[in-house]
């Protein structure tokens, strides 16, 4: 007040007052100067929201000076926070001591390091800029921004010209939902990898275009491993998730009407905030904060007090035990923690007999494991047996690899490995019939037997036996060590391939340019770069070599690491990798070579056509590649580009997978898995255009176009035939449909039911949703005729949920 007071004093017509007169006019003057300042204040609230919370172009942040953006309330703030080593780009609380971050940018990249600058360029683009180096898009907005803010619901938007937002973060969720977002049909929520890392982690909750809001493993979309939802399928194609103000968590349909009430209105005192979250142990969880400095999150709803209900909570053959609350991941008998670090990682049998290749019967036994359930994937079942012919029956069928007895009904069901979504169950009434190699399960049987030859000895010493005696011990002796040199080549023959030395080469770029004979044999041309013929000096091989364009430079070790990922992949339906080169900037990769060309050649080429049987092998030649890479490999790999162009033909006439991990070395666009498509037009699964993640039944879905494909000899797009025949997968469908399948294969003989069961098969694969497709492992049970095979849906729109 004082300063206000000189200032009037100041003014010139005081300079002429009075002192008599002094107080009565300067008292009006104050309160004219305070009706003014209170003007000011309010024009100043409403002028401060653009001048504090609107970003311009050309400003920037740097984790150095601790910079960031607030919104106008001062409750979120955008910028720099640590992370690991270094720190990332995100959106968080500030008023809340607990940082509790709701959005972070490429979530699954690796820290920034200090030296970084984000910043909203004078061209418009939200980028990080490194010190040297390529700079970062952090948003992927349509078109340039003219200016930014940090909205106070937690919404980071960029505004262009005309001040329409042309990017937000809400469009692009991260693990978290925030009062005024509603989620989007098709759009998800995936978990962190813990509640440190914001890497994607391992759960998914989806709004479905069903109408239907489920929560799935991510690397299983489909609806026998969907684990929580709100049983709302059918409600309509264009239902979203809300959150309110209050705490409410709830389904608007189209017509803004309400599906269901998740969760009622909140009562907590005071105004607090909200925040809903699929947690990183896969539970969808609603918080409220009351900003009481001493207060932390709490919890007002979750979808599941059971934390082992989160399906894949453990990885494959280990099942989850509640130990006082706390989910604990643990294998079964005869099998090891793939990594004892990290336990969730699943369990391996901890030795290795196929059981149909070698076909010796007695090398089989089994352990019991009571009350753990599995996902039910059999592929056989029987009712009414006792439990010992259940396990006669797997120990007689050389594809059954694990049974589940259920006493009280006394049915009998047979498996394959891995198991999944194992957890135990209190009944006790579910038992387990795991079979193992003999050499394990006898373990003890040999101890015992060492015990008795040891006996032996000792009673020869003492008691000076007679020859014949003695003559026995030795044969004794022999037989065992006849029995250990067995078990030796047992142990062996489990061991081949598992664990089998990765030695890639690695090439410099003379080298192969002398190879290839600079280039000048070339036998392909990919979305990746051109292929060359050459010879490898020192042994005389011939190799396809592969020019990298288009991929990035984001380091050796990044690209050695990928090189090292495809390396270990080791199956007879995938093209092999032989070396690499990093050189410069020259990538270049050396694969086996397969003389005999593409599958394309071999479908659209008329000379070369392959008969019916021949394309039912490289069919299931195909299905078993990916099954590989999605399933069995160390590290899980998504091909993102399956068509008859990456299948080659070897000289025996099978067919292998090529061009498979590479698709993670294209340019990264700034969401990654979620925009950048990757695949082939035509062949792409609907949800590369959808926002939606990209999974493993991506390439189920292309894969199912591909025998379509395989069956009819002819492509998936086609111009000169009659136009309802165009695209072809529509074409299948319509046959099916009129139950007129024969016309998909003229002047052909064929299998009419082995047909139809490949049509069924393509048509599940290419279902819309992701998560009615089936996986791989599924796939490969319905084309060898293992399981029955449903009805495909009569519509493709229809969306099949749990
Ligand atoms: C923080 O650093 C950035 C980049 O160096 C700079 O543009 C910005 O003005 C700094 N902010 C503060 C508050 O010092
Ligand atoms: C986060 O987790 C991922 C996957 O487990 C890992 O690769 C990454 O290094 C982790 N990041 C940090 C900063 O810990
Ligand atoms: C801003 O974006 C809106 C919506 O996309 C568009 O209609 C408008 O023309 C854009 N304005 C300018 C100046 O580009
Ligand atoms: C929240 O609750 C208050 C009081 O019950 C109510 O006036 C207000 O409309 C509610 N807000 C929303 C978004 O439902
Ligand atoms: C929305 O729900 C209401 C009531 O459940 C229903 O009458 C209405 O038809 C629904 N609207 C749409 C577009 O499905
Ligand atoms: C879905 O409904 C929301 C309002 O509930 C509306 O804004 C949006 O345009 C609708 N989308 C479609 C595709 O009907
Ligand atoms: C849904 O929740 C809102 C807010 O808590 C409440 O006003 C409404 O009555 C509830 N509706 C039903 C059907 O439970
Ligand atoms: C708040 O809760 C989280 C997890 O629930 C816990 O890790 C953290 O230590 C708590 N913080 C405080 C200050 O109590
Ligand atoms: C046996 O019971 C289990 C659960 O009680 C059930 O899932 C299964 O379908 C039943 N099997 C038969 C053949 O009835």
């Amino acid at each position: 007040m004082h300063s206000y007071y000189r200032m009037v004093c100041l003014s010139p017509e005081g300079d002429t007052q009075g002192s008599e007169s002094f107080y009565q006019p300067n008292m009006a003057f104050m309160i004219l100067f305070l009706l003014l300042l209170c003007l000011s204040f309010i024009l100043n609230t409403t002028n401060a929201q653009p001048r504090n919370s609107i970003i311009r172009p050309g400003s920037s942040l740097s984790p150095n000076n601790n910079s960031y953006w607030l919104s106008e309330s001062g409750q979120f703030a955008f910028g720099f926070y640590r992370y690991g080593n270094g720190f990332s780009v995100g959106i968080w609380f500030e008023k809340i001591q607990q940082k509790t971050v709701v959005w972070t940018a490429n979530r699954d990249d690796p820290p920034f390091s200090r030296d970084v600058t984000l910043l909203l360029s004078t061209e418009g683009r939200l980028i990080v800029q490194p010190k040297q180096g390529q700079e970062i898009l952090i948003a992927s907005a349509s078109q340039l921004a003219s200016s930014a803010s940090m909205l106070d619901s937690g919404n980071f938007v960029l505004f262009n010209s005309s001040s329409a937002i042309i990017w937000q973060t809400f469009d692009f969720p991260t693990d978290t939902i925030l009062p005024g977002k509603r989620l989007l049909p098709g759009q998800s929520l995936v978990s962190d990898v813990s509640e440190t890392n914001h890497t994607r982690g391992k759960f998914l909750l989806v709004m479905q275009t069903d109408g239907n809001l489920v929560q799935y493993p991510l690397d299983s979309i489909e609806r026998e491993a969907a684990y929580w939802n709100t049983e709302t399928a059918g409600a309509g194609d264009n239902v979203t998730l809300n959150l309110d103000s209050n705490g409410t968590l709830y389904l608007l349909n189209a017509t803004a009407l309400l599906v269901k009430n998740i969760t009622e209105k909140a009562s907590v005192s005071g105004k607090p905030i909200y925040r809903a979250t699929i947690d990183a142990d896969g539970i969808f969880r609603l918080y409220s904060h009351s900003f009481n400095p001493f207060d932390n999150w709490s919890i007002q709803w979750s979808s599941s007090e059971n934390k082992c209900d989160p399906k894949g909570f453990c990885g494959v053959n280990s099942y989850c035990t509640l130990m006082d609350r706390d989910p604990v991941c643990q294998c079964p008998p005869g099998f090891n923690f793939i990594d004892q670090g990290q336990k969730d990682l699943g369990c391996h049998k901890n030795y290795n007999v196929d059981a149909c290749t070698r076909k010796s019967e007695q090398m089989f036994d089994f352990y019991e494991l009571t009350s753990v359930i599995w996902e039910d994937d059999a592929y056989s079942s029987l009712s009414s047996v006792a439990k010992d012919a259940c396990r006669e029956e797997c120990f007689r069928d050389c594809n059954c690899e694990a049974a589940v007895y259920q006493i009280e009904n006394q049915s009998c069901k047979k498996l394959k490995l891995p198991l999944r979504f194992g957890e135990r169950e209190l009944s006790g009434q579910v038992i387990t019939l795991l079979k193992i190699g003999a050499a394990l399960a006898r373990g003890g049987e040999r101890k015992q037997r060492e015990l008795r030859v040891d006996f032996l000895i000792i009673s020869i010493a003492l008691a000076c036996l007679t020859l014949a005696f003695t003559v026995i011990v030795a044969v004794g002796v022999l037989k065992y060590r006849s029995r250990v040199r067995e078990y030796k080549r047992v142990l062996n023959v489990g061991n081949n391939g598992v664990v089998e030395d990765v030695t890639l080469r690695s090439f410099t770029f003379d080298e192969l340019k002398g190879a290839s004979n600079n280039f000048v044999d070339e036998i392909g041309k990919g979305a990746y770069g051109t292929v060359f013929r050459g010879v490898i000096s020192n042994d005389k091989r011939i190799v396809a070599i592969k020019r990298l364009e288009k991929v990035v430079a984001e380091g050796e070790r990044n690209f050695r690491n990928e090189m090292k990922a495809i390396g270990k992949t080791h199956h007879k339906n995938l093209v092999q990798l032989l070396g690499y080169c990093y050189d410069g900037t020259n990538r270049l990769l050396v694969y086996e070579y397969m003389r005999n060309g593409s599958l394309a050649d071999f479908l659209f080429k008329s000379n070369l056509k392959v008969n019916w049987e021949g394309r039912i092998a490289i069919i299931l030649n195909i299905a078993r590649g990916i099954f590989y890479l999605h399933e069995e490999c160390e590290t899980q790999i998504i091909h993102c580009d399956i068509k008859p162009e990456n299948i080659l033909m070897d000289d025996k006439g099978s067919a292998k997978i090529a061009d498979f991990g590479l698709a993670k070395l294209l340019m990264p666009n700034q969401t990654k898995t979620y925009t950048g498509i990757r695949g082939t037009r035509g062949y792409v699964a609907p949800e590369w255009h959808r926002n939606l993640p990209i999974t493993v039944k991506a390439d189920v879905y292309s894969f199912g176009i591909m025998l379509f494909e395989i069956i009819c000899c002819r492509r998936s797009v086609e111009a000169d035939v009659p136009e309802d025949e165009a695209v072809l997968a529509h074409w299948v469908y319509d046959c099916f449909k009129a139950n007129e399948l024969e016309k998909l294969v003229q002047n052909e003989e064929v299998e009419m039911s082995k047909l139809e069961r490949m049509v069924k098969v393509g048509l599940w694969c290419t279902q819309d949703e992701p998560s009615s497709r089936p996986s791989m492992k599924k796939v490969i049970l319905m084309l060898e005729g293992t399981v029955n095979i449903p009805d495909p849906p009569l519509l493709s729109s229809f969306v099949s949920s749990p």
